[in-house]
């Protein structure tokens, strides 16, 4: 554990501000779009033009959206910690608040990749993914987006940098997505664990439980962490 290192896990409540749909709250994604069609290796399979569609508009939405008072309190602990943000969300926002260490364990909705090797990925801005658009080995582009039944991004980088961490915040996630959920289990037992988010049943063990928004929440336990540094 070093005293330097703040770890924040982030989920879709943390963007929710910024106008970016949830997945699981009431009208949430996964309640307009059967997840199995849109985001699974065999809705991509049985109709991909539906699959680029889903991701194209969630594509443009997100290049309207800005950054909340929440990412960019996040953004500004780098001004006394070394700060690791490790994100389920495909939006850049974390970045656009100024964050320079993100790893995007759910894949990111500014870059395309190959169909034949997951290594051939491209940034592609805000531009749409359109059936027919190949990658050089001359097969469909599809988005750079982790599906159920994938392996997340970045686990074992992430798994290292919780297990580095005094300070951890978790924002707006209901730790329902494995694997990624389990990594706030790595988190050392001494250090200061704070779990920020609407509605939970209960917060992982060692965690101090704020239910509210983050745009208001976060800002106040990043100044608390900054004022203490
Ligand atoms: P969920 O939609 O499952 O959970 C969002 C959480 O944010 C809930 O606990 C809400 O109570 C909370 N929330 C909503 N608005 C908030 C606000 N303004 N402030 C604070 N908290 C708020 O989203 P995730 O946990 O991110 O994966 O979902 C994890 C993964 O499931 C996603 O990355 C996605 C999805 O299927 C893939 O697409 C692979």
């Amino acid at each position: 554990m070093n005293s330097h290192k703040v770890l924040v896990f982030t989920g879709a409540g943390v963007s929710a501000e910024s106008g970016i749909s949830t997945f699981r709250d009431s009208g949430g994604l996964w309640d307009n779009y059967p997840v199995e069609l849109v985001a699974s290796p065999s809705g991509w399979r049985n109709n991909p033009k539906l699959v680029l569609e889903f991701y194209n508009r969630r594509r443009a939405n997100a290049a309207q959206a800005q950054p909340n008072p929440a990412h960019i309190a996040i953004a500004e602990l780098e001004k006394k910690f070394d700060v690791t943000v490790v994100t389920q969300n495909v939006d850049d926002l974390h970045e656009r608040a100024g964050s320079s260490r993100v790893l995007h364990l759910h894949g990111e909705l500014s870059k395309a990749r190959s169909c034949l090797d997951e290594n051939l990925t491209y940034s592609i801005g805000n531009k749409p993914i359109q059936l027919g658009d190949k990658c050089e080995l001359d097969s469909q582009l599809r988005p750079h987006i982790v599906w159920f039944g994938e392996i997340p991004f970045f686990l074992d980088e992430a798994k290292n940098a919780f297990k580095d961490a005094a300070y951890v915040l978790v924002v707006g996630t209901s730790l329902q997505v494995e694997p990624a959920a389990s990594l706030v289990n790595s988190a050392p037992f001494k250090a200061k664990k704070i779990m920020v988010t609407l509605e939970i049943e209960h917060s992982p063990k060692g965690f101090e439980l704020q239910r509210g928004k983050a745009g208001q929440l976060v800002p106040l336990i990043c100044r608390q962490w900054l004022t203490r540094a």
